[in-house]
């Protein structure tokens, strides 16, 4: 095998994370519906010269991402590995360069999406069916947001249900708006957020619908929803006064992605969206935080690229 496979690993966010109670495992019962996003990590993985999987990172978010057995991606390697082993098929060691865009701890699955995607290069260049169950419950069980990545990766949204491991891929969606995107320079850490949910006895159940999207921007503004923004705010108080400022800056305009710590919203084009985050960039808060990024983006469904392969 002579071959090197590049894949994108998307970020995503959530229009709505409803959380409808707490389960005897520990995790929450979420009504979600993700949208996978413009912005992305590269993969490039082909065979490696050793005995063990190498990552190498860059980027510009690369900094601090670990290249051990904490990383999610190679700890998915390791699983399709051994499900390809079993099948009889070679399964060598990988060499991974990892380029990363999306930063880390910021709400936008990046660990979960590129552990996603490097199940998949490794099912291409192993010969392994990516839609074996064992594939898909081997990656719920590294991240709750992986489900998403591999069972919606044809149109990049569904509504997903459970601990996130029910996915109802949605055809891919397209509206008329503009999201303006920012992460500031803390995360949040997913469990911490979690820890500090204080979950309703009696929820309020999930109601977004997809019929009636973008004919009305100030309707779908309000439409966004995240349970988790009270307990991102107790738990990580920084976020409190930086999303205090994005609404003085554009009242009911932003939503919490996912567990934090960025933040989105629909704008009506790509200069309402440069003009409030060019506003954020000069407020005392961006001064004190920092922020790691901010990006203008079509707010349409990335659907992935099925991975690329180049024999050599
Ligand atoms: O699965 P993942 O690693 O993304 O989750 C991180 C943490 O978030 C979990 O350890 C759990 O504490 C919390 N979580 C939860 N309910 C979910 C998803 C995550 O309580 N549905």
């Amino acid at each position: 095998m002579s071959a090197r496979v590049t894949v994108r690993a998307p970020a995503k966010l959530n229009l709505s994370l409803a959380v409808l109670g707490k389960r005897a495992d520990g995790y929450h019962e979420l009504d979600t519906v993700l949208l996978a996003l413009p912005l992305a990590d590269e993969l490039v993985l082909e065979p490696g010269a050793g005995a063990a999987d190498i990552l190498e990172v860059s980027g510009p978010a690369g900094a601090g991402v670990p290249v051990d057995g904490s990383n999610l991606a190679l700890r998915a390697l390791d699983a399709v590995r051994a499900l390809a082993r079993v099948r009889g098929l070679a399964a060598p060691a990988l060499r991974v360069a990892l380029r990363k865009r999306v930063p880390a701890q910021a709400g936008l699955g990046g660990g979960s999406s590129d552990a996603t995607a490097a199940a998949l290069g490794a099912c291409t260049l192993f010969g392994l069916d990516p839609d074996l169950p064992e594939v898909a419950a081997e990656l719920a069980r590294l991240g709750s947001d992986c489900p998403f990545f591999l069972r919606a990766r044809a149109s990049g949204v569904a509504r997903c249900t459970g601990r996130g491991e029910r996915v109802e891929p949605w055809p891919a969606l397209v509206l008329p708006w503009t999201i303006a995107l920012v992460t500031p320079g803390f995360g949040c850490a997913t469990g911490d957020v979690y820890r500090a949910l204080q979950v309703p006895s009696k929820s309020t159940p999930a109601s977004f619908e997809r019929a009636g999207l973008g004919s009305d921007l100030t309707r779908d503004r309000a439409r966004l929803r995240n349970d988790l923004e009270a307990a991102a705010e107790r738990s990580h108080p920084p976020l409190a006064a930086f999303r205090a400022r994005l609404e003085a800056l554009a009242p009911g305009t932003f939503r919490l992605a996912g567990s934090g710590s960025s933040c989105f919203g629909l704008c009506a084009d790509a200069s309402e969206a440069e003009d409030l985050l060019a506003r954020l960039a000069a407020s005392e808060e961006a001064r004190r935080y920092g922020l790691r990024g901010s990006w203008v983006l079509p707010a349409r469904s990335a659907p992935a690229d099925p991975p690329r392969s180049k024999v050599q």
